[in-house]
């Protein structure tokens, strides 16, 4: 058997090859299941059993170096004729590893790709907007602590010129252009005047939607989130509605879906509550319809927000916000789906 060993050895030791076809016969001589090697280990079986540890070992590392001459002849092969042939001279010298999605967009992508399966379109505004777009047209109080300098970027002397802290502006914007119905969702940067922490930073995502025609109820409301969320975590999920206030619905609630980690039962990741706050939503507030030149005696609608780190951080239980923006490629590259 040694001397079988050997002789093979010898054989793959010679192998050269200069054509992917004669590589793909190497791996039916040597490593395919009726290949050589695999005879020798069905041989194997029979060989006795004190030179069984002799042997085994040999055979075993027969088996490594055919496969590390395969994947040699492969390199050579592919720098002779594949991809990085040094007959184009503006190919590149040494193969580059493909990069992946950055979490941030695959959460947005499955959100704009959830929602568009139940007619929302996505469309998008601008980052750097005016106070109406932002606060007045959304039937913030002038006095509204949100407009403080403490919270808004203000980019020039101007008082009017800022940097939108949420998405809400572009239903603003939507509204004044468009005559219903509108079912939208816009998905965007953000910007807070924030002290950078694991909880909060000064720049984030969002995506808001926006629905309004003739008879939209809250019913409407829930039933899409619902299914946004099942959707996003799961076929189990469930979800509650809390009351609260925004000054652009009436009535406001924030949604909560049950924890996927846990299933509801509670656990550190939903503090024992079972669940998780995922976003802030409502019936457009009538002021806000008016303001935008869309009669809110004949129409009614709804809006909801999210932040889409806030939703990453839930699937992926990745809780420091600063990572999504370090462009870390060592953490970057653990999310490789779609
Ligand atoms: N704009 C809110 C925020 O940034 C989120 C939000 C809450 C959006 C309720 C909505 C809504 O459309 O109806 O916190």
């Amino acid at each position: 058997m040694l001397d079988a060993i050997n002789h093979i050895r010898d054989e793959i030791n010679a192998f050269e090859v200069s054509t992917s076809e004669q590589l793909e016969k190497f791996r039916l001589i040597f490593l395919s299941k009726k290949g050589k090697i695999s005879s020798l280990f069905e041989a194997f079986k029979s060989v006795s059993s004190e030179n069984k540890k002799e042997i085994g070992r040999h055979l075993n590392s027969l088996k490594i170096e055919a496969i590390d001459k395969y994947e040699s002849l492969k390199m050579n092969l592919s720098l002779i004729s594949g991809p990085f042939s040094s007959d184009d001279l503006t190919k590149p010298s040494f193969p580059f590893s493909s990069g992946t999605r950055h979490p941030v967009s695959i959460i947005r992508r499955e959100i704009n790709d959830i929602f568009s399966r139940i007619g929302f379109t996505v469309s998008e505004g601008p980052e750097i907007e005016d106070d109406w777009h932002v606060f007045t047209g959304l039937n913030f109080p002038f006095n509204h602590p949100a407009r403080d300098m403490q919270d808004t970027f203000f980019i020039s002397l101007n008082p009017d010129v800022l940097l939108r802290t949420h998405t809400s502006s572009v239903q603003v914007r939507v509204m004044e252009k468009q005559k219903p119905p509108i079912r939208n969702i816009f998905p965007g940067r953000v910007f807070r005047n924030e002290a950078i922490s694991a909880r909060a930073h000064c720049i984030f995502h969002q995506v808001e939607g926006l629905y309004v025609d003739h008879n939209v109820s809250f019913a409407d409301l829930k039933q899409t989130l619902l299914f946004f969320a099942k959707e996003m975590f799961g076929e189990s999920t469930q979800i509650r509605l809390r009351p609260s206030f925004f000054p652009f619905t009436e009535p406001s609630a924030e949604l909560d879906v049950s924890c996927s980690i846990c299933k509801g039962k509670g656990c550190n990741v939903c503090k024992y509550t079972g669940f998780l706050e995922i976003l802030g939503c409502g019936m457009v507030d009538p002021n806000v319809l008016d303001a935008s030149g869309i009669d809110s005696n004949e129409y009614t609608g709804f809006a909801f927000g999210m932040g889409i780190e806030r939703i990453a951080m839930l699937k992926y239980q990745v809780n420091d916000l600063r990572l999504y923006f370090e462009n870390d490629i060592r953490f970057l590259h653990q999310f490789t789906n779609s």
